[in-house]
């Protein structure tokens, strides 16, 4: 470091004399208003936080590297995709990766009951891909419009500010798609012990385009290399008495002392139809596709080494979106999927301004050309080399940017039919909850039961009773350990009513208090 490299400034380059010091009247003041370097810095300060993330706020980043194996399922993945980061084997494309859990907001403790995100951000040779996932490979809801509804419900009371079950339960009871995803979320698999050992998925159902321009539907999966570990309603409040930051620790202590954590990316692949023979339908994410009839087949693998500079320039201000997609990677028509593309970039755009996309953590490292320009921030103009500066619009004769080629036969799927607004045929809310159930270990079952039992127990009864009615359709002994519980729950005077929720309510604590 040469000898004036440490020296403090102000923003304009101003070398910092004294930075202890207002500039005052005589050493007791009064200030005077042309504190030009005080007032410089505490009006940065004052605006140090941008909005957080309406759902998933609290966050963990790193960056990777992803490889790719070449095949799938023994065959040239070409026959699938033409994806040029699948296609040679060991070819390797770097990431970014954000971990975050959803409910709650920015510092909110890491242990809590919820759905993580698994979101990754791929550097690719034609541009970006983001892979916008969860831990859990369902989710809640099955059309977009219903999101803002459900992420009311479930963050806390609008009046005190309390998350409450009675909202969240009260939701979930009237859209009985979610009793699926509530299934996991009460199990052990809604509070994975950190985010190296949990899975990832891309939910939603995508298309993947051959150079034919032939498509198949497509799911994503991640799978952790350091197992799965997920923990029980004790051991997490066990460790957020001590701890709310346990997982994004976990993460940057396990990279900053090389133990890299390394996740296989799988997909199971389906034909581009109906698939009428099946008794869901491929594109309901709160559906699994059952991996005994579409296996899941490895593609690459990914591997987190190096953490970020900085929190707030790269996780904070990361944006992902489900359109971010590269040749050969292509929407499906899930409803849910289309709603949520509009929605990222539409939020990214409030919450990091117009050139969101000109911040180094999401810009391509590959050259940008669009003759789009102005805007809050801009940084830089998205020129090529040799463009004519005159010329920012298409099309033109005099040396302005131009079309690239079509890479490969476009995918021109027909569609036909009547606008409406309805649901999908086949609903089945139940029979993949009660599969999920019997496929739980006796421990995670007993888990599932008591953590329903005890934020179900403080509902009103109609949610009880509805609740029970989708477990008791789910499974028989599902529905019947649920009542049982809630039973017993409501004879020993456990099942109280929530915080704040109605009239001649008591605070937490009473139960302490009335010892006395
Ligand atoms: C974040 C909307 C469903 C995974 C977000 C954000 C919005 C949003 C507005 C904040 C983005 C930002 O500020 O950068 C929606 C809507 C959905 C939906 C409207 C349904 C219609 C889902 C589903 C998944 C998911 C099904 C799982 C596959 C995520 C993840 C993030 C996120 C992982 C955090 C990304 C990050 O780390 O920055 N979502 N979401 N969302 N969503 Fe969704």
């Amino acid at each position: 470091m040469a000898e004036d490299d440490n020296l403090l400034t102000n923003r304009q380059g101003h070398p910092i004399t004294n930075n202890q010091n207002i500039r005052t009247v005589g050493n007791r003041g009064p200030a005077t208003l042309e504190n030009y370097d005080f007032i410089e810095k505490i009006s940065h300060f004052d605006r140090e936080r941008v909005p957080e993330r309406v759902v998933h706020a609290r966050g963990a980043g790193a960056h990777g590297v992803f490889e790719a194996y070449g095949t799938v399922g023994g065959e040239p993945v070409a026959k699938y995709t033409r994806a040029k980061l699948f296609q040679e084997k060991g070819k390797r494309t770097p990431v970014f990766v954000r971990f975050s859990t959803v409910v709650h907001g920015n510092h909110s403790p890491e242990t809590l009951r919820d759905p993580r995100g698994f979101a990754v951000k791929f550097y690719t040779e034609d541009g970006n891909w983001d892979l916008v996932g969860n831990n859990l490979k369902i989710f809640f809801i099955r059309d977009a419009v219903k999101f803002p509804d459900m992420i009311h419900a479930f963050k806390p009371d609008p009046l005190t500010n309390v998350q409450d079950s009675e909202r969240f339960f009260d939701f979930c009871a009237s859209s009985p798609e979610s009793f699926h995803m509530v299934t996991f979320v009460y199990s052990p698999w809604g509070i994975p012990a950190n985010y190296r050992m949990m899975q990832g998925s891309g939910v939603n159902t995508y298309r993947w385009v051959n150079p034919e321009g032939k498509a198949v539907l497509v799911k994503y999966h991640w799978e952790p290399k350091q197992g799965i570990k997920n923990l029980t309603q004790k051991e997490a409040g066990e460790i957020q008495a001590t701890n709310f930051n346990h997982a994004t620790q976990d993460l940057y202590e396990a990279i900053a002392r090389g133990d890299f954590p390394e996740w296989e990316l799988l997909v199971q692949i389906m034909s581009d139809d109906e698939h009428p023979e099946l008794d869901f339908d491929p594109l309901d994410d709160t559906k699994l596709w059952p991996n005994d009839r579409f296996p899941w087949l490895p593609v690459g693998r990914m591997t987190l080494n190096r953490n970020p500079d900085d929190y707030f320039t790269e996780v904070e201000q990361a944006a992902f979106g489900v359109g971010v997609l590269v040749d050969g990677l292509d929407f499906s028509d899930d409803k849910m999927l289309q709603g949520r593309t509009f929605s990222y970039s539409d939020t990214q755009r409030h919450r990091a301004g117009a050139n969101y996309l000109q911040l180094p953590i999401n810009a391509p490292k590959k050259r940008v050309a669009t003759n789009q320009s102005g805007g809050l921030m801009q940084v830089k103009v998205d020129r090529a080399p040799g463009q004519n500066p005159h010329i920012n619009y298409e099309p033109s004769m005099l040396g302005g940017l131009v079309e690239a080629k079509q890479p490969g036969k476009e995918h021109e799927p027909f569609v036909q039919g009547n606008l409406v607004r309805r649901s999908i045929d086949r609903q089945d809310n139940t029979k993949q909850a009660g599969e999920t159930f019997r496929n739980f270990e006796e421990w995670e079952k007993a888990e599932l039961i008591a953590n329903l039992v005890g934020d179900l127990s403080r509902c009103d009864e109609r949610i009880r009773t509805r609740m029970m009615q989708l477990a008791a359709e789910a499974d028989e002994e599902y529905g019947r350990r649920l009542s049982e519980g809630l039973a017993h729950a409501a004879k020993d005077g456990s099942s109280r009513k929530p915080l704040g929720n109605r009239k001649g309510d008591q605070a937490p604590g009473d139960a302490v208090r009335k010892g006395h």
